[in-house]
């Protein structure tokens, strides 16, 4: 039996990565003990993969040139030589950009709600949702009252983010790109303003949106909107570094802001992270995300396209601001 995988033929170098991926159709290797055979059924697309195809030291290993492509993914097990894992088991882990796929059984986590879909464990239920909780939770810590500003604030994990520290008790700026995205912030997850990076001067818009100074920053895009709220912080704010979109098309040769020495003067808290410290935390998020989710606290959307052919042009979205929600492939 053959499955479909996208493989990266090489690293990319800065700039575009169209030419890099190569669409193979080999056949699926037999499944020995303690391994399962998957069938994939959403791959999810992530700005981190930028990341994952750099040959650079980060927090994991790139993936290796010719290999299949690194991503997250939920689908059902239809083989299985693993004591823990039965046909019809629905999983999730590091499946790869593929249809199918054999794995190692502790590469995998049983997923399952009763009348929750599992591609939603790929979104506001998955890594997205806990980034976006842990990242303003456990490191933000948004208070009663504090000013809170998000970027990507539309995204899988800025919503999130955003959402959580609304209900914390924050007045909430978002900062996306576009009106539509815009209204979605305030309309929808009911923050309380929202910046259209594309049109407004963010720096003008923050300083009206922001009227007591910004206290909490949650990052996803760096680069001159983090430069932008910089030069707005209160004295000992925090910045919570999710991410930094805007610099990943030359992932290893990012720079940081000119305003960086605004860290110094005002005493301000700059703390990155992943997932990887998070990992052992999940259920707690699931405990959070899941009931208030359930009950309408906090929203999200997912963006879902057809065909793991089509992760070129899904990689591609993520980039140019075209998806509105977790980006999703569904496997045909
Ligand atoms: N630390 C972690 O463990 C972790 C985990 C997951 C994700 N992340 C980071 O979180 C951020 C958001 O990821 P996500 O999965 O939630 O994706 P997402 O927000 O759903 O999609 C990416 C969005 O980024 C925005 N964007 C793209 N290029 C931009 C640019 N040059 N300047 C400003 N905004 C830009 C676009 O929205 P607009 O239309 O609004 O521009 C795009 O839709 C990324 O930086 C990602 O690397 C971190």
């Amino acid at each position: 039996m053959k499955a479909t995988q996208i493989r990266m033929s090489d690293y990319p170098g800065a700039g575009s990565v169209r030419d890099i991926w190569r669409t193979t159709h080999d056949p699926i290797r037999p499944v020995e003990d303690g391994e399962a055979l998957v069938r994939l059924d959403h791959i999810s697309v992530d700005p981190g993969m930028r990341g994952w195809i750099t040959n650079k030291r980060s927090y994991m290993p790139p993936v290796k040139p010719a290999g299949v492509m690194r991503a997250f993914g939920v689908g059902e097990v239809i083989e299985s030589r693993a004591e823990g894992l039965a046909v019809g088991d629905q999983v999730t882990g590091f499946t790869g950009v593929q249809t199918h796929g054999v794995f190692k059984e502790e590469n995998l986590r049983k997923i399952g709600l009763p009348g929750v879909p599992p591609h939603l464990f790929l979104s506001g239920l998955g890594m997205t949702g806990y980034t976006g909780y842990f990242g303003m939770t456990d490191i933000g810590q948004p208070k009663d009252g504090e000013t809170v500003v998000v970027s990507a604030a539309s995204g899988a994990v800025g919503s999130i983010a955003a959402q959580a520290a609304k209900l914390a008790g924050a007045h909430v700026i978002g900062i996306a790109g576009g009106p539509d995205k815009c209204s979605y912030l305030t309309d929808e997850l009911g923050l309380d303003g929202a910046i259209d990076y594309k049109r407004d001067d963010v720096e003008a818009a923050l300083h009206a949106n922001c009227t007591n100074g910004i206290d909490l920053y949650f990052d996803n895009v760096g680069g001159d909107i983090l430069s932008a709220v910089l030069n707005q912080m209160n004295y000992q704010g925090r910045i919570v570094v999710c991410g930094g979109i805007s610099q990943y098309d030359d992932f290893a040769g990012a720079t940081g802001p000119a305003n960086f020495m605004t860290v110094v003067t005002h005493s301000l808290t700059m703390r990155g992270f992943t997932m990887r410290d998070y990992m052992h935390r999940v259920p707690e998020a699931l405990g959070w995300l899941v009931p208030a989710w359930k009950d309408g606290r906090i929203k999200f959307r997912e963006h879902i396209l057809e065909g793991v052919e089509n992760f070129p042009d899904a990689f591609d979205m993520i980039f140019e601001g075209k998806n509105h929600g977790k980006l999703l492939l569904k496997v045909s």
